[in-house]
């Protein structure tokens, strides 16, 4: 067990978070992070090594969120450690070309299917947001089709109907976002074909694309159902219509090609985040020549950032990268992954539990309903309130899991089989003590 129950204590965290809470809105720089919806006060961290994370108070977790997402060959990896120790005397920021950026595009355009030209910026959000201008720009079209519980960053377009922090705190939108704004953004439940082909005939010649998480992480772990990524990319080239996937949580984590590797469908345009900065801010956005070739300078699409392309970033992503190239890595993620939550939902069923889970790649969810989760409304018939109880339990047995139903959680090369059994003998002491 990685805590000693009798040791568990917290105090320093909550005196830190107290003022924290003083000092930043809510006392933290993500809404997830408060741990809102769960209940309890967060844990402030103090380091993270492998699969670990330990606290301020010197607790020590196996951490199933790694950074939500980017850790995925484990925290401070000693390899991408080194690289930035070596990157780091050359500087922090060039603010200019670099041969680091040629080398992780390079590497992302070999991988990625849909990827022949890319451009780097600073975070997932970015990427999603310069995305949807292009999709604009490209097709002369304002609308956009955006599926129900999928989280897009935080840009103004994509909050309607957004899962991640946005379904944690119920909030169906958020102040501040005009009406005109989200006016041109279309939903649809996630796995229904139906409505979006519903959607492209109401709005003839108006839609510029669609977007989606191919596997959702954002209203727990999704995934789709056979056919439906292809009939997407089906009904958007029959409309005229660009198809985006938004990689940035299933970027390198479901296959090295990410999910479109995966589950063999090539979109138009892919964003991706988290894992190609291994640890460090970088988002990027690609695709097709012919529509990147429209952002600037090559084309008349405006979109620049001042630290874009940093060269710490890119070396953090390449290193990440070129460990998870190696033979093996993916086999060894989704078996670890799969013993892992396999494992919990066995364990759930045995206490009696109503649960049913989703597992892919490096990635899954468990939902305490029993209805098979396809989309945001059956991921939202999930005893949320039992679930805030088991992840405090699990906290306190040293389980650090996304503190939300609509979280995915995370495996890492890092995990090792112990951990797993760590973690199962966790699950089944905590949901033993919660009444089914
Ligand atoms: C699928 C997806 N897109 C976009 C984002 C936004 O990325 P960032 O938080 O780096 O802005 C996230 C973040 O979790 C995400 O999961």
């Amino acid at each position: 067990m990685a805590t000693n129950l009798s040791t568990f204590n917290t105090a320093t965290s909550q005196e830190v978070f107290a003022k924290a809470k003083h000092l930043m809105p809510g006392g933290v720089s993500s809404p997830v992070r408060a741990f809102k919806s769960v209940g309890g006060e967060p844990i402030v961290f103090d380091r993270v090594n492998g699969a670990y994370a330990w606290d301020i108070d010197g607790n020590k977790y196996i951490d199933y969120i790694g950074s939500w997402g980017p850790a995925i060959v484990g925290h401070s990896h000693p390899e991408v450690i080194e690289a930035l120790h070596k990157a780091l005397e050359k500087g922090t920021s060039f603010g200019a070309p670099c041969v680091l950026e040629n080398q992780l595009a390079e590497m992302v355009i070999e991988a990625v299917p849909s990827v022949e030209m890319v451009r780097f910026v600073n975070s997932g959000t970015e990427a999603c947001m310069s995305v949807l201008r292009l999709m604009r720009a490209f097709t002369g079209r304002d609308k956009i089709i955006k599926f129900e519980g999928c989280y897009h960053g935080h840009a103004d377009m994509f909050l309607v109907k957004a899962g991640s922090g946005v379904a944690t705190l119920g909030l169906p939108d958020s102040p501040g976002v005009p009406k005109s704004t989200t006016a041109n953004t279309l939903t649809a439940p996630y796995n229904d074909l139906e409505a979006v082909k519903k959607l492209f005939a109401e709005n003839p010649d108006q839609i510029s694309g669609v977007i989606i998480e191919p596997v959702v992480g954002n209203a727990g772990c999704i995934v789709p159902k056979d056919g439906f990524l292809q009939g997407l990319k089906d009904l958007c080239k029959a409309n005229g219509a660009l198809l985006v996937f938004d990689e940035v949580m299933t970027g390198f984590r479901l296959s090295y090609g990410g999910a479109q590797a995966r589950f063999g469908v090539t979109p138009d345009l892919t964003t991706m985040g988290k894992v190609i900065g291994g640890g460090l801010p970088v988002g990027a956005y690609g695709g097709r020549k012919d529509i990147m070739s429209m952002v600037a300078p090559a084309g008349p699409m405006y979109q620049a950032g001042t630290l874009s392309g940093n060269p710490l970033a890119m070396t953090a992503g390449i290193k990440t990268m070129e460990i998870l190239k190696r033979e093996g890595s993916y086999e060894y993620l989704e078996q670890i992954t799969k013993k892992l939550a396999e494992g919990m939902l066995a364990i759930a069923h045995e206490t009696g539990h109503a649960a049913t889970g989703n597992i892919v790649g490096a990635m899954f969810g468990i939902f305490f309903t029993s209805q098979q989760v396809y989309d945001y409304e059956d991921a939202k018939t999930s005893d949320t309130a039992k679930f805030a109880k088991f992840h405090r339990g699990m906290l306190e047995h040293g389980v650090y899991l996304a503190p939300s139903q609509f979280e995915a959680g995370f495996t890492s090369l890092a995990h090792t089989d112990a951990d797993v059994e760590a973690t199962l003998a966790a699950t089944r002491t905590v949901l033993s003590q919660i009444p089914a």
